[in-house]
């Protein structure tokens, strides 16, 4: 547009206004900033905002490679076209073959530049964007990578986990923070951190922690890095990635928890630090409960989401999205018509949340691909163009989520309320009878945490991604 030819002051100044307008026009009608007012997300003024969205981490790493940007770009078209509105995608690539910080502060201007492109095609297409700021896993380098850095630069640090507490290692995260949200867009010309098009932060991708099974390590990593994100910039919503495993904490369920066993997280306590402004689960029943039937994989799905949603409106006043669920497709184990049940399933239990203005309010299904990006199936994806029964059920969750968007926030809360108070004259007496087994041995948490993350480690590798297993 008009970058190209700077000259003079008064050209600059020219070029100056044509970018903020031009910045001005891009943001279609339905993207501003995104607040949160309760358990709703808001936006323009305490109107509602219901998210159908979808997981691609590989935007900025296709974008990076110029040739190959038309794929960001068919993406987002498929995707808009069957009304998504939200993206979630890596901010990150730490170390590696395709680093975005190839060392601690040191950063490749062509993923940037990658990264920049994937922001300014979901400004165009009127998607929001998830963006996720590391890995707990050593996907794409994460909390391993880091630790290791700092091992490099003569630090002693004894696992991994050792992230969430050295202040090295927390030194180069923030900085990491601090250049990705400071960074100024080379396609807009929009600093991230004032750019709409974001709907917030995540400050880690599914934080787990085997060294500190009761959560307290994360939770101290939490409510240090939500407030410097905020002290950054104070307009985005930020979350902190969690996968939903309860902890040790008060009002802490771990019994849903796949296997009964501490992860290192706490749901609620986690979620209710200061500066992070909604609740994050996954949802894998699959894989979670491996070896299990499909109806005990029902229960736990619907038990997950119930649990979570109950206490988030409850312990929290937050919204809550499902930023990442999926089946995997594999021969003998499940097929498509498993796979689009499930994806149904999700939906609609997020669109009955949301009917009711409950504190669901979206989710974003992993993961989306381009026809032609073999090399990154994981057996999740969704080729919409090819998959034309789970393009219709999502796009038509899309639409009637949609449909619920622009409401008076005030008027949803009004309506939950005399809903709750009907509700509960009938239940009156009803006890949620939670019971929580006190007789934990934490080295056997720790141990089953460690066959997971292993067994993780070994599905992964029948992904050629390897970014989820
Ligand atoms: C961080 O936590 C680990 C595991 O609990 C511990 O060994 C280490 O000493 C801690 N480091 C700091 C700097 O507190
Ligand atoms: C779901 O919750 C019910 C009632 O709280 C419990 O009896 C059941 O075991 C739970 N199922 C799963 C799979 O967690
Ligand atoms: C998918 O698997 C289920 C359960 O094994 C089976 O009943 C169904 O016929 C299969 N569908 C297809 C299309 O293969
Ligand atoms: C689309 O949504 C409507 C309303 O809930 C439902 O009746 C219909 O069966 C759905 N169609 C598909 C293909 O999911």
């Amino acid at each position: 547009m008009a970058r190209s030819r700077p000259g003079g002051l008064a050209a600059s100044l020219l070029v100056l206004l044509c970018l903020v307008a031009s910045a001005a026009a891009a943001a279609t009608p339905g993207v501003g900033l995104v607040g949160v007012d309760g358990t709703q997300f808001v936006v323009g003024g305490g109107k509602t905002v219901y998210f159908s969205g979808f997981n691609a981490y590989w935007l900025m790493l296709v974008a990076s490679d110029p040739p190959r940007r038309g794929q960001v770009v068919a993406a987002f078209r498929q995707a808009a076209g069957h009304g998504l509105n939200l993206a979630r995608t890596w901010a990150f690539s730490d170390g590696g073959d395709t680093p975005l910080q190839s060392a601690p502060g040191v950063y490749d201007e062509a993923m940037f530049q990658g990264l920049d492109f994937a922001i300014a095609e979901a400004r165009r297409h009127g998607i929001y964007l998830l963006l996720c700021l590391t890995n707990n896993f050593h996907d794409f380098g994460g909390k391993r990578q880091y630790v290791a850095w700092a091992r490099e630069a003569g630090h002693h640090l004894a696992t991994a986990d050792d992230f969430f507490n050295s202040t090295v290692v927390k030194g180069y995260y923030k900085n990491h923070v601090k250049t990705v949200l400071t960074r100024v867009n080379t396609v807009t010309g929009v600093a991230y951190r004032d750019d709409p098009t974001i709907l917030g932060w995540e400050l880690m991708n599914e934080p787990r922690c085997d060294a500190d099974p009761t959560g307290a390590m994360v939770q101290a990593w939490v409510e240090e890095m939500a407030p410097y994100v905020k002290s950054i910039d104070g307009d985005h919503l930020v979350t902190a990635g969690l996968e939903g495993f309860y902890g040790d904490g008060a009002h802490e369920s771990k019994d849903l928890n796949p296997w009964g066993i501490y992860y290192g997280t706490n749901f609620v306590e986690t979620h209710r630090a200061h500066g992070v402004d909604f609740a994050t689960i996954h949802l894998y029943p699959d894989v979670w409960l491996w070896g299990s039937g499909a109806a005990a994989q029902l229960a736990f799905f619907r038990n997950w989401t119930r649990s979570h949603a109950r206490d988030t409106e409850l312990y929290l006043g937050k919204p809550l999205l499902v930023t990442e669920y999926g089946k995997f497709l594999w021969d003998g184990v499940a097929n498509r018509t498993q796979r689009d049940r499930f994806l149904g399933q999700v939906l609609d239990s997020i669109y009955a949340s949301a009917a009711g203005g409950g504190p669901l309010v979206g989710g974003a299904f992993w993961q989306l691909l381009d026809p032609g990006m073999d090399t990154l199936r994981d057996g999740y994806e969704i080729i919409l163009p090819e998959d034309q029964r789970a393009a219709t059920i999502i796009g038509n969750h899309s639409r009637q989520l949609a449909e619920l968007n622009g409401q008076d926030v005030e008027a949803v809360r009004r309506r939950r309320r005399r809903r709750r108070g009907a509700h509960r004259k009938v239940h009156v007496g009803s006890s949620s009878g939670r019971s929580r087994s006190s007789s934990d041995t934490p080295r056997l948490h720790a141990l089953l945490v460690r066959f997971i993350s292993l067994f993780r480690s070994i599905s992964s590798l029948f992904s050629p991604a390897a970014s989820r297993p």
